[in-house]
């Protein structure tokens, strides 16, 4: 497996960084996750916005021109033979050899990316969903930041996996749902298709984007509010959705069957766009 760093593209094995890297020390770092299809990166325009919006908001350098991070992207693509892969990157902001909270001025950014296999949701999943609980949302007041500093949803995706479920929904202490570990949720109530609106509580998704326009182009009904956590209870549908995972029909939350414990038609429905909508 090849990976780009810092400027070369080398073995994975022989890939090496600082022990002094802000991200190593700090997790002062951002970074995308972009599924690529038939070897075309997936809405590229949109996760490249993302990745500037993170930047700038943790005022970490952004080292590379629009132009200059697809090359980058499309060379570790081609260099690799899966037609369908995920591009993960991720840029922090550079190795100072003095510890230090305050950053030193003038560092140069680490950039790392890699590609992998991305598999097509397993049958099992596609037919009877997965089991999800809901915990308490842990994390900071800046989720729309992609940041790599990913110690809560790593505990909280431990806590559902001791609990016995394949992942969580997160819920703010007002019992609001803000999203998956590593996702964003939508929920179906009477056909209609409810997912929360972007805010400092939730990353602004893409997968969560496109299923947003395929709904619109579909004339699904489809609405951005907040969900309760009594509604969430009481959904006739609940799915999960992420670049690396498409949408997720959740079938059991919190060890109770979501509609009839199957994933749902809606859910079929848009699965079944999604795969036209990606090729
Ligand atoms: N995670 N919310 C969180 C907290 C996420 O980590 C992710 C994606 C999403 C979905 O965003 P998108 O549809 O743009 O992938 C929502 C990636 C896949 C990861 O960390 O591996």
């Amino acid at each position: 497996q090849i990976v780009y760093l810092n400027g070369s593209f080398l073995p994975m094995a022989e890939s090496q960084i600082s022990t002094q890297d802000r991200g190593f020390l700090f997790g002062d770092g951002v970074y995308e996750v972009i599924p690529v299809y038939q070897r075309n990166i997936f809405r590229f325009e949109e996760h490249l916005q993302r990745l500037k919006n993170s930047l700038q908001a943790t005022s970490i350098v952004n080292p590379f021109s629009d132009d200059e991070w697809l090359e980058i992207l499309e060379n570790l693509v081609a260099k690799h033979p899966w037609n369908d892969q995920y591009l993960y990157l991720q840029v922090t902001r550079g190795v100072q050899m003095q510890r230090d909270h305050l950053p030193a001025d003038c560092l140069t950014p680490t950039v790392y990316a890699y590609t992998n296999p991305l598999k097509p949701v397993a049958q099992n999943i596609i037919e009877n969903g997965i089991k999800v609980v809901t915990l308490e949302d842990i994390r900071w007041l800046r989720c729309d930041i992609k940041a790599i500093t990913l110690l809560p949803n790593v505990m909280m995706k431990l806590a559902a996996k001791a609990q016995g479920a394949d992942d969580a929904i997160l819920v703010s202490r007002e019992g609001v749902v803000s999203e998956g570990t590593a996702s964003n949720t939508f929920i179906v109530k009477d056909g209609t298709l409810i997912t929360p609106p972007n805010s400092h509580s939730i990353l602004p998704g893409i997968t969560r984007m496109v299923i947003e326009s395929i709904a619109e182009q579909q004339n699904m009904p489809i609405v951005e509010k907040q969900i309760s956590l009594e509604e969430l209870n009481s959904a006739d549908e609940i799915w999960l959705s992420s670049s690396t995972k498409e949408a997720l029909p959740v079938t059991q939350l919190d060890g109770k069957m979501v509609g009839d414990g199957k994933p749902g038609k809606v859910w079929l429905q848009m699965h079944k766009f999604f795969q036209e909508h990606k090729q």
